[in-house]
Formats: C-alpha cells, sequence, structure tokens
C-alpha cells in the first residue's frame, strides 16, 4: 500500500490512513449544548440504524427515545443512567436505550448474534449523527433492569446501551475532571495489533 509516497504495510503512519470524515471525526463527546434536535434527523439516525446488516436479516435492534422537550419519557430514560453519566448526559437533547431482540422470530431460538447486530445498528447511527453535525456518546453505566421496568420492555430484549445525543457545547459547562477528558487525545491500538494478515500473530 502507498500512502504519501511511503510504501506502507498497516502499521506504520497508521493516524495518516485516508479513512470516510464522519467515521474520523466521531468522538464519544461530554459537553452538549443546550439545543433541540431536528425531527427530521431524528429520523435519519433510525434510518441509518435501520440499514445495518443483522444475522438472518433479523434486525434485532429496538431503541426507546425521548427529546428533552418530552418532559417525562426523557426523565424516565434518565432515570436509568447511572450518576457519573447523569452528571453530562443531563445536558443531551436526545437519550436513547438500545434493546436487542434475543431470539429469531422464525424459529424462537436464541440469537446470539443480536447484541452484535445491534452494535452494527448503534454504529450505523453514530456514524450517520456524525455527518449531520450531532455526537453520540454511548454508555453501559445505566440499569438494564431499571430501564426494562420503567420503560416498558417486553420479555425476551434486553436493553443493553444507553445512548447520549446532541450537538456540541462548550467544554466550560463540565467539571474540571470531564473538562481535562474532553480534551485528551484520543488513543487507539495500531493495526497491527488487530489485525492478522493469514494467521494470529502473537
Ligand atoms: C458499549 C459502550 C459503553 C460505553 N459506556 C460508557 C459509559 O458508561 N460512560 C462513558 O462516559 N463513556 C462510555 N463509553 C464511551 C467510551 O468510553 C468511548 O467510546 C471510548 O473512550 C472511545 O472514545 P471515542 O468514542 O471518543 O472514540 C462507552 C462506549 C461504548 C461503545
Amino acid at each position: 500500500m502507498l500512502i504519501y509516497g511511503v510504501t506502507c504495510k498497516f502499521n506504520i503512519m497508521n493516524s495518516r490512513i485516508n479513512i470516510i470524515d464522519p467515521i474520523r471525526e466521531r468522538k464519544s463527546i461530554r459537553a452538549f449544548a443546550d439545543k433541540p434536535i431536528e425531527e427530521k434527523k431524528i429520523q435519519q439516525l433510525f434510518e441509518a440504524a435501520r440499514w445495518a446488516a443483522s444475522c438472518f436479516n433479523e434486525q434485532p435492534w429496538r431503541f426507546i427515545y425521548a427529546t428533552k422537550e418530552n418532559e417525562t419519557a426523557y426523565s424516565d430514560i434518565f432515570s436509568t443512567i447511572n450518576e457519573f453519566n447523569q452528571s453530562w448526559a443531563k445536558n443531551a437533547s436526545l437519550l436513547m436505550i438500545a434493546i436487542a431482540k434475543k431470539s429469531f422470530s422464525m424459529n424462537d431460538k436464541p440469537n446470539k448474534h443480536a447484541w452484535y447486530d445491534t452494535g452494527a445498528a448503534v454504529a450505523n447511527l453514530s456514524i450517520q449523527a456524525t455527518n449531520l453535525g450531532l455526537y453520540v456518546h454511548q454508555m453501559a453505566g445505566f440499569f438494564p433492569d431499571k430501564a426494562k421496568e420503567i420503560l416498558n420492555i417486553p420479555e425476551g430484549y434486553e436493553a443493553i446501551a444507553a445512548i447520549a445525543v446532541g450537538y456540541q457545547g462548550d467544554a466550560s459547562i463540565l467539571s474540571e475532571n470531564l473538562q481535562a477528558k474532553e480534551s485528551a487525545t484520543r488513543s487507539r491500538k495500531a493495526i497491527s495489533e488487530i489485525a492478522f494478515e493469514g494467521k494470529w500473530d502473537a
């Protein structure tokens, strides 16, 4: 592979390998602006999620969402998020819970790929969000059982992540500790650590 005139066998100059803008610019911010998200954009997020690939095209992902304008529904979702995440997610204009259907509809057998597929749908949603000038921050720090109960999630479905969405705000709204995290350099493993040609490379 030739990059900037240098022959590159993946592990050299990773950060300079060109990728599409919405992937490069996606970032889990915590400083959200007090600015509503246009309804059309919300629909575009779910449209992007809808087109993810899934095992047997089961499309096991479901989303429960609420904007700040819908105060009761927003505070229901907000109440399922843990204290640390609440401290910054309270500024996000849109909150969601990502849910996976645990069995295949065609035969009721367990679908062990449901979580993988739902993650792929959220990845699509996140990239689309970036393309719309929005930011997505996924959270494992929430209470799935509480979400199941208060959001009426039926048996056979599992709440797997909470998600905050919004426009970027000023980092000064965050605590000092979170401001430092917000401006920290993002890091990633090198391609040579995650992709092995031919066989596992210890
Ligand atoms: C499934 C999942 C769960 C996460 N849970 C939390 C969380 O509870 N709280 C939080 O602040 N960030 C959470 N994050 C955000 C990650 O910390 C973040 O994606 C990671 O540090 C990489 O940063 P980036 O998304 O800006 O590239 C989560 C991300 C994912 C994908």
